[in-house]
């Protein structure tokens, strides 16, 4: 971040409205714009590309979210005060880098950051370097060096199945197996370095742990990581956790297993140490660091870093969030130390997230399907859209695999459960898909 940047004067003292580009088209950036929405600072919001849902709160331009060229045009000619990056795409092909060479303020890490998402090899690096708790690893480029690697990292050779292995590059949520035999794990070393499924030449070889998941997103100004409310994530299409992976089918936050305390002792030992491990290596790190967390019999191991905010878990954790959230986001991106001192303050509320799909995902999506029912889920409800659109007759559709978002607020889990659900079912659309078991059951300290 330049000098020239990090001290431009904050609009907000020049009293003009601050204008705030929003990058993405998913319930996530919905959900972002919805808080922004909320500060007191009043912005001008603008998306790109943006959906139909995302229209009703911000001025929709059609620039592809992974148009780098295109965004840092549209930043500029928007007089963008700050560029708000949702998908991860775009940061790791360097939208960030490009948006400070034009003089543009972007919360969303410069692309040497973002490779700790982009690289599973570089983020075990990384850990390695910084002391971060996370699975034992090995490199490797070969099948047979990776049939190797699984007997070096399992604990025990009881242990070496089921093992895991990881595509190195960016493979949207389905470069990692989880190998049950050795028929299996040499299939997916094959299928990986061989037939080359994604576009890499290495895979990560690890240790399989067990235990619950969850996540914790951290705000970074470069120097310091805030951790924001923890969050669980639902990955697999049906109930009870089977069937394929997707993005997200659900979540809640936060978990009772992870409070503000806990929280803060995992930033201190997970988030602040890789923070402090890129800026030794020059890279000054603005944006969200999510931590996918397993809780282990032996305590927490990290088992992914994104570089921006999850999905969905971003729709479940900012309707809580009761701080401004532009506010916090300037000063990230500004740097400088910015969110020195800054405290955020929380609904106490319990936040459940529904997300309904379209018919055939995860393996493929349905588009042009009516949706009715959405004016009547009662204004408590947050439904944030994902893959809508409209049809020439301006009827809203389905337009993607994961459609819409459902989120509601109750004192109780079970209570925000309930309404969560309740205003789910109050929508419909042909071969509508959603998990009924989001919140069932919490981690519990
Ligand atoms: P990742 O993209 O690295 O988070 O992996 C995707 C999913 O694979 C995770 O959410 C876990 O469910 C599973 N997974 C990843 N790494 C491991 C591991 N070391 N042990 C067990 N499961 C894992
Ligand atoms: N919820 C998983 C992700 O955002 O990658």
């Amino acid at each position: 971040m330049s000098d020239a940047l990090a001290s431009s004067a904050p609009t907000a003292a020049t009293g003009a409205r601050p204008r705030v580009l929003v990058v993405g088209a998913g319930a996530r950036e919905h959900a972002i714009l919805h808080a922004l929405a909320r500060s007191p600072q009043r912005p001008e919001l603008v998306c790109a590309p943006g959906n139909a849902g995302i229209a009703a709160v911000a001025r929709v331009v059609p620039v592809a979210a992974d148009d780098v060229a295109a965004l840092v045009g549209l930043a500029g000619r928007e007089r963008a005060d700050l560029v708000v990056v949702g998908p991860e795409a775009p940061l790791v092909t360097g939208l960030a880098d490009a948006l400070a060479a034009a003089g543009v303020r972007c919360f969303g890490p410069v692309a040497a950051g973002a490779r700790l998402e982009g690289s599973k090899a570089f983020c075990k690096e990384v850990m390695a370097a910084a002391g971060v708790p996370t699975a034992g690893y090995r490199v490797v480029s070969d099948v047979e060096a990776g049939m190797a690697a699984i007997a070096e990292v399992a604990p025990t050779p009881e242990r070496r199945y089921p093992a895991v292995i990881k595509a190195d590059g960016l493979a949207a949520g389905k470069g990692v197996i989880i190998a049950r035999s050795a028929e299996e794990a040499e299939g997916a070393l094959h299928e990986l370095l061989v037939e080359r499924r994604f576009d890499t030449d290495q895979v990560v070889v690890e240790e399989c742990l067990v235990g619950p998941e969850v996540s914790l997103l951290a705000v970074c100004d470069g120097v310091r990581a805030l951790p924001l409310a923890s969050a669980q994530d639902y990955k697999r299409i049906r109930d009870g956790d089977e069937g394929p992976n997707t993005g997200g089918m659900g979540a809640y936050s936060p978990v009772p297993a992870i409070g503000e305390a806990e929280a803060a002792e995992l930033v201190r030992v997970v988030h602040q140490p890789v923070l402090d491990e890129l800026r030794r290596r020059g890279i000054s790190f603005h944006g969200v660091l999510y931590a996918g967390l397993m809780l282990t019999p032996a305590g927490p191991r990290v088992l992914e870093f994104n570089a921006r905010f999850g999905d969905p878990e971003t729709q479940a954790i900012l309707p809580r969030l009761r701080s401004d959230l532009l506010e916090l986001l300037s000063a990230a991106a500004a740097g400088g130390d910015g969110l020195e001192g800054v405290s955020l303050d929380w609904d106490e509320r319990v936040a459940v997230t529904v997300v309904l799909a379209s018919a055939g995902y995860p393996e493929s999506s349905s588009s042009g399907d009516v949706i009715t029912g959405l004016n009547q889920v009662g204004e408590e409800v947050l439904v944030t859209h994902a893959g809508t659109g409209r049809d020439t007759a301006d009827r809203l559709v389905t337009a993607g695999g994961r459609v819409l978002s459902v989120t509601a607020l109750g004192a109780t889990v079970a209570d925000a459960r309930a309404a969560a659900y309740a205003g789910a079912d109050r929508i419909s659309f042909p071969g509508r898909q959603l998990r009924r078991d989001i919140a069932e059951r919490v981690v519990e300290p």
